[in-house]
């Protein structure tokens, strides 16, 4: 049963915060007079030693104590005597366990972020390098138009920087002191809660002590952003699965982040994105596991909530190690322009644009559609190339095709006609490069704030 109960191999983790939240404890029962000043100086000094030895790692921790918050408090009573017993006036496991988590989630994401940060800066890098080569966009996996590759990774961008705005909003709800709430019910010692929650950096104490212990939301928010975060991630690496594929031929995936077959010479495998993207499936995994966990649960802790730890520091883990890897290998990547320039040559590709020439013209688009739908047959059925047929074969489907078709079956005229707000030209790409560079400082300033 000991070690079937016991936390403190992945709860150790916690041991910053919960010396942190318990030397603040310490203080206000000082404060309050619930304990002597010279008492809360003893114990304040012992619970600094217990830090140091955990620094350290020189403290061994005893699975029989059940978790960290059990472990430091007997060793601040080997330390002080048996001054060590008044550490917990007015405590509960339930209430330190929940502030200490709180506490951590709300470094980890300051950590996060910053890892995020590096991902959307290679991107608008690779973008600002890249906003010359064409490649074609997809839907359904088939080439549908062409688009700048800068505005493909200025796509990725915009969907991690939500990640980003996500965390953000996760951490501004972690900002509610849990401490003082006890085991569910409060106590009847004068605490001053709001001075706690003060010196650990909470805007507030927490409304309601039965909430206080059982709620555990924002891990469940964190592990949403989490993996709403990691399927954009595993979204990005399976494009570099296909880009990195003899069949598609676009990208080079660096030797740091690929491996070789262990049995056939020629391969080179994409392992950093494969990773990731199996990786993806962990942390939804995770967020699954304390969703059912909690499912069910009535008011306030139970013992199942000791759960929520390691799914949610493997989480944590897991995507700050994706994040990195995958900033490295973009960072990394050599792009086949050649090729991917070639792929979205097929006049085909602008046979929309043919449409929205007859459209200026005053043909209802659905018209339009079946006339450039005719001409395309055409075009297949002769295996002449749009752009090389003739000014007059043109205008034998409708009059108002009265464009030079080589010029107009330029993939250079049709991407400087994308001129909307969030298109593909160039002038729009270096706006939204503009913006990209200006929110990326921003948030820069916000996390060094923060920290
Ligand atoms: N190890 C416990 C957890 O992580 C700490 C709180 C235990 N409380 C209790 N009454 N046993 O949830």
């Amino acid at each position: 049963m000991e070690r079937f109960s016991s936390s403190v191999n992945f709860d150790r983790r916690l041991w910053r915060q919960d010396i942190r939240v318990s030397i603040a404890h310490v203080r206000m029962l000082a404060r309050q007079g619930i304990i002597a000043k010279a008492e809360a100086k003893q114990l304040v000094r012992g619970l600094e030693q217990v830090g140091r030895e955990l620094e350290q790692g020189s403290l061994e921790l005893d699975p029989a104590l059940e978790d960290i918050h059990t472990n430091v408090e007997q060793r601040l009573t080997e330390i002080v005597g048996p001054l060590g017993g008044k550490l917990h006036t007015g405590r509960s496991r339930n209430d330190q366990v929940a502030t200490d988590l709180l506490l951590w989630m709300r470094e980890e994401i300051l950590q996060l972020r910053g890892g995020l940060l590096e991902l959307r800066a290679v991107l608008v890098e690779r973008a600002e390098r890249e906003i010359d080569v064409i490649l074609p966009g997809y839907t359904h996996l088939q080439r549908a138009q062409p688009v700048r590759l800068a505005h493909h990774w200025l796509a990725h961008y915009q969907a991690l920087s939500r990640d980003d705005e996500r965390l953000g909003d996760a951490r501004r709800r972690m900002r509610s002191c849990p401490l003082g709430a006890g085991a569910l019910a409060g106590s009847t010692l004068p605490l001053d809660r709001e001075s706690t929650a003060a010196e650990l950096g909470f805007e507030a104490p927490t409304q309601n002590s039965l909430d206080s212990v059982s709620a555990r939301d924002a891990a469940l928010e964190l592990l949403a952003a989490l993996s709403i975060l990691m399927i954009h991630l595993s979204r990005i690496s399976e494009e570099l699965v296909l880009w990195s594929s003899s069949e598609f031929g676009f990208v080079e995936i660096d030797d740091a982040y690929a491996s070789g077959s262990s049995l056939m010479p020629q391969k080179k495998n994409p392992d950093a994105p494969e990773l990731v993207r199996g990786k993806a499936g962990r942390v939804v995994g995770s967020l699954v596991s304390l969703l059912v966990t909690l499912k069910g649960l009535p008011l306030s802790y139970h013992r199942d909530m000791q759960e929520d730890k390691e799914p949610l520091f493997d989480a944590v883990e897991t995507t700050a190690g994706c994040l990195a890897i995958l900033a490295a290998t973009i960072r990394t990547l050599r792009v086949n322009a050649p090729v991917m320039a070639a792929a979205a040559s097929d006049p085909m590709l602008l046979a929309t644009d043919v449409a929205e020439h007859l459209v200026q013209r005053g043909l209802p688009f659905r018209e339009a559609h079946q006339v450039v739908g005719r001409v395309v047959a055409h075009a297949l059925e002769t295996g002449v190339p749009l752009s090389e047929l003739s000014r007059d074969t043109l205008q034998g489907f409708d009059p108002r095709l009265d464009f030079e078709p080589a010029s107009f079956f330029s993939v250079e005229r049709s991407l400087e006609a994308r001129t909307i707000t969030g298109g593909p030209a160039r002038a729009e790409v270096e706006r939204a490069l503009e913006d990209a560079r200006a929110v990326l400082e921003a948030t820069r300033g916000q996390l060094e704030a923060a920290e």
